[in-house]
């Protein structure tokens, strides 16, 4: 069985418009962005060769790699451009008290 936990990653009211935040939660490296007034997270990880995509560009939802510009869309986490394939995890994101919370799988042995 597995679950979903929320982890806090600051005040809501802490993050700009067209912010990029990076994130460590649990181990997990983690973008957090904050577009049209909605929260998104994807893993921070290129799936091509490990570049950090909080440090690239975004563009709209988009975010592009800065070693080789493949691209990532913020919503889904899907690669929208070679030479990237695989994915990005998406994480859910809520606001709770105030809080913006990032939902992580918990496996859990039952
Ligand atoms: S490391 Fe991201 S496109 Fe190559």
């Amino acid at each position: 069985m597995s679950g979903l936990s929320f982890h806090p990653a600051g005040p809501a009211d802490g993050f700009a418009e067209g912010s990029i935040t990076h994130l460590e939660i649990e181990g997990r490296e983690i973008g957090l962005y904050l577009v049209g007034g909605t929260f998104y997270a994807i893993g921070d990880i290129c799936t091509h060769m490990r570049a950090r995509l909080s440090d690239g560009y975004l563009t709209g939802t988009v975010i592009e790699c800065p070693l080789h510009f493949g691209r990532f869309d913020i919503t889904t986490g899907k690669a929208v451009s070679a030479p990237c394939k695989a994915d990005v995890a998406a994480y859910p994101v809520r606001i709770a008290n105030g809080m913006v919370e990032v939902g992580l799988d918990s496996p859990e042995t039952a």
